[in-house]
């Protein structure tokens, strides 16, 4: 488990510590090629945070659990340590502005939005959400659910971005404990923090690779830090039934095996 102690930082970026920043459905929709949702859950969102993703793929009709160790906390507490990241966060991407490509978001005031969007949608939906069993405290790499649960797990800024800080052997147990419990993973981004290509991505690979797990690298239709325009398709050897849309790791179109 990440504890509150852990600094993630890069020389633009000084975050100190876990960031409880979350992104909306739309977002997700991109980062993993999901297109319009049709026929893909029940989905895992693993370190979902505040994220809306969940809350708003409910309201769609999706069959969705998040799980995080934020989620042990109450959402004022989760909605304080946004404010206290906010500034920090902001500071950070106007410095590396240049690193990033702006054709998505347009401005890091709009991004910045985004954000609090994101954060009201979920902590409108948190309590209720929780005792519906959506919001699951849990932290990778042991989660509570059983042998595949799930038809696909998601990983949306966590694994490879914070790998400086989160170290190579817990990259592939979280892995391979997101491939218990679904039958396909989709990680994204695949960069570090300081906006290049992870050098656990190779390894990883490598490590499931050797456990019969499928591995591919998908083109998806977004990117914001410049270059991070893939995501990692993992898909259990043995998983039954068919992978989802465009990104499919049975599908050889929009990108390349790793
Ligand atoms: C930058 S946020 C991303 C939130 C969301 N996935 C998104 O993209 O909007 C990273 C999240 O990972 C969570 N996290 C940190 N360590 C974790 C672990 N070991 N297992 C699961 N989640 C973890 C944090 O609590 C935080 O909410």
């Amino acid at each position: 488990m990440v504890k509150e102690t852990q600094y993630f930082s890069s020389p633009e970026f000084d975050l100190g510590g876990v960031v409880p920043w979350g992104r909306r459905l739309r977002e997700y929709q991109a980062f993993f090629a999901l297109g319009d949702l049709a026929g893909i859950g029940p989905v895992l969102d693993a370190g979902g945070g505040p994220s809306s993703f969940a809350a708003e793929a409910v309201s769609a009709g999706l069959r969705v659990i998040a799980a995080d160790p934020i989620y042990s906390f109450p959402g004022e507490a989760i909605a304080a340590r946004f404010e206290e990241t906010a500034a920090a966060m902001r500071e950070g991407m106007a410095r590396a502005a240049y690193r990033f490509n702006w054709h998505y978001y347009g401005s890091e005031a709009a991004v910045h939005r985004l954000r609090r969007e994101a954060l009201a949608l979920f902590l409108a939906d948190f309590e209720a959400g929780k005792a519906a069993g959506r919001y699951v405290p849990a932290a990778l790499p042991d989660l509570p659910f059983a042998d595949g649960a799930f038809r696909l797990a998601l990983s949306s800024h966590l694994l490879f971005l914070y790998g400086d800080t989160l170290d190579f052997d817990f990259h592939v147990e979280a892995m391979r404990e997101l491939l218990r419990v679904a039958d396909e993973v989709r990680v994204f981004p695949l960069f570090n923090l300081d906006g290049r290509p992870s050098s656990h991505l190779p390894g990883v690979v490598e490590a499931l690779r050797g456990d019969g797990v499928r591995c591919a690298l998908r083109e998806v239709p977004f990117e914001f830090q410049k270059g991070a325009r893939r995501m990692l398709v993992a898909r259990r050897g043995d998983a039954r039934g068919p992978s989802f849309g465009p990104g499919s790791c049975d599908n050889r179109r929009g990108g390349r095996n790793v």
